[in-house]
């Protein structure tokens, strides 16, 4: 019988530590849920030692995630495994997943430690953890940048004191595919006791490889656990992206020979999701996951999937979740029918008053947008509980000119703590007045470093929806907003922003 291949997704921790991409705990709850209705083996949930707000976001998933085991990250300290033993306490299945950098330069420069010190902390620290679970992962940081003969002596031990994965981590991005795998199957043989551990890989995404490392993991190196994210989401360039190697495994199923338990038509649900409380825009081109991933512009291709489908497709759209662009519902649709849709979307809404607020919103899109689809739900609901949390600023109208040869100008009404402004600015283009007249009222002194507008169905008459990252004295926050019109959009995205910033609400992006 064939290997299974564990999927852990760490999403919530290593994905969390993208600019701008903290995440409430309600947040993080709904993602983890979605996590489990794919199926995934292992929801690292976060860094229960980072912060208080993590450390109960752990807590609380680990309340609710039935299926997945839940894991905590910890540095190689009894205080950080403790914590992460606490958080996890309510789980039906938890992990502890423990680590400390081997390579020189991390030893030397960073942890200002010898290899004999990191040596026997990393024994100590998986002993102290296997106290609360046998479930315990070992990664050595930096690893594809360490020395052999000490990650044979480091991991030898580890294994010893009883971790039953072995993670080796290509921290930075440096691995090349043949090189990461045959380190791994190097340690495998040289390791006496390599056999005692599932041997995992994690793998990120600077030069462009994490995907082709992790799969060279696998394929030369025997690992037998990926780590890795919906959208690829993760520091600077990403990790590798969960999506790609769900379907690589399995479109390639007579190449890889690996059993998966993914149930991969909740992957596009699981992107969106992930995609809408990030703010983290889904390129069209990415693979699986992006729009354009299964169109065929091209005549000839055209042609030769309406003749037989697989000319041209290695993969059926519906297979990753994908729905025709379908009219779901329209303006004389009910509430009945309304809330029937949400529930076969998988989307949970806790009390019926979130129901009434989000049919309220949906009736006002329709009144505007003839077709409604299910990309236009997921956005309305997104924005539903976006709002929520926290409405220190609530947009409430915008009227704009703009003609050739004038300077744009807006004027947008919105409420700051339940009193309502009309404010007028001028800018290069409508949405940069759209602005700059909300500057002239709050005067944020926070900096605009990026701002992406996507369609979210096909055709003109789609909703766009905008993401405004805004950074503030060290701190970065993605704005999201979604309308039929792209100025309103980002009028929504840029309030949604400075709610952030705002907002007392623990916002979580522990930075190792
Ligand atoms: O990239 C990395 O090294 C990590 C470890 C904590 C596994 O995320
Ligand atoms: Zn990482």
């Amino acid at each position: 019988m064939a290997d299974k291949l564990i999927i852990f997704d760490t999403t919530l921790r290593d994905g969390e530590q993208s600019p701008g991409a903290s995440m409430t705990k309600d947040e993080k709850i709904r993602i983890a849920k979605q996590l489990e209705r794919l199926r995934v083996d292992v929801i690292e949930a976060g860094f229960a030692a980072a912060s208080p707000g993590d450390f109960e976001s752990i807590k609380a998933i680990a309340g609710v995630i039935k299926d997945s085991t839940v894991c905590s990250l910890s540095r190689a300290n009894d205080r950080d495994i403790a914590r992460a033993a606490e958080a996890l306490e309510s789980a039906q299945r938890k992990r502890i997943h423990t680590f400390i950098a081997t390579s020189p330069l991390h030893m030397e420069k960073k942890l200002r430690m010898t290899p004999d010190q990191v040596f026997e902390q990393a024994k100590l620290a998986v002993r102290f953890a296997r106290q609360f679970t046998d479930d315990v992962e070992f990664s050595p940081e930096d690893g594809s940048r360490s020395d052999m003969d000490f990650l044979c002596r480091v991991i030898e031990a580890v294994i010893s004191e009883g971790a039953r994965t072995i993670n080796f981590a290509d921290t930075v991005g440096y691995g090349v595919p043949e090189m990461y795998g045959n380190m791994i199957k190097t340690l495998r043989e040289r390791i006496p006791n390599s056999d005692k551990a599932v041997w995992s890989v994690h793998c990120h995404n600077d030069l462009g490889m994490a995907v082709a490392n992790s799969l060279a993991g696998v394929m030369i190196g025997g690992a037998r656990q990926v780590e890795c994210t919906i959208n690829g989401l993760g520091e600077r360039a990403g990790n590798t992206a969960l999506e790609e190697i769900v379907m690589a495994v399995r479109t390639r199923k007579d190449y890889f020979d690996l059993e998966l338990g993914i149930d991969t038509s909740q992957i596009v649900p699981a992107s969106k999701l992930v995609s809408q409380i990030t703010g983290f825009a889904v390129q069209p081109n990415k693979a699986v996951v992006g729009a354009n991933a299964f169109a065929h512009a091209s005549g000839i291709h055209q042609d030769g999937v309406l003749k037989a489908r697989d000319t041209y497709e290695i993969m059926r759209a519906e297979d990753v979740g994908w729905t025709a662009n379908k009219i779901v519902l329209g303006k004389l649709s009910g509430r009945n029918a309304f809330k029937q849709r949400l529930e076969e979307l998988g989307i949970e809404l806790e009390s019926e008053a979130e129901v009434n607020a989000a049919f309220a919103r949906f009736k006002e899109l329709a009144d505007r947008k003839a077709e409604i689809f299910d990309e236009d739900i997921i956005a309305v609901v997104s924005d539903e509980q976006h709002s929520h949390e926290n409405e220190f600023y609530r947009f409430v109208s915008l009227s704009q000119q703009s003609e050739t040869g004038e300077r744009p100008r807006a004027k947008v009404v919105f409420s700051i703590d339940g009193k309502e402004h009309a404010c007028q600015g001028e800018g290069n283009g409508p949405v940069d007045a759209t602005v700059n007249a909300i500057e002239s009222q709050t005067q944020s002194g926070s900096e605009l470093i990026l701002f992406s507008v996507n369609a979210i169905t096909n055709g003109t008459q789609s909703q766009g929806e905008v993401t405004m990252r805004l950074s503030k004295a060290g701190r970065i926050v993605n704005g999201v907003g979604a309308d039929p019109d792209i100025v309103v959009a980002s009028a929504k995205a840029y309030l949604s922003a400075l709610n952030k910033l705002h907002s007392k609400l623990e916002r979580l992006n522990p930075q190792l």
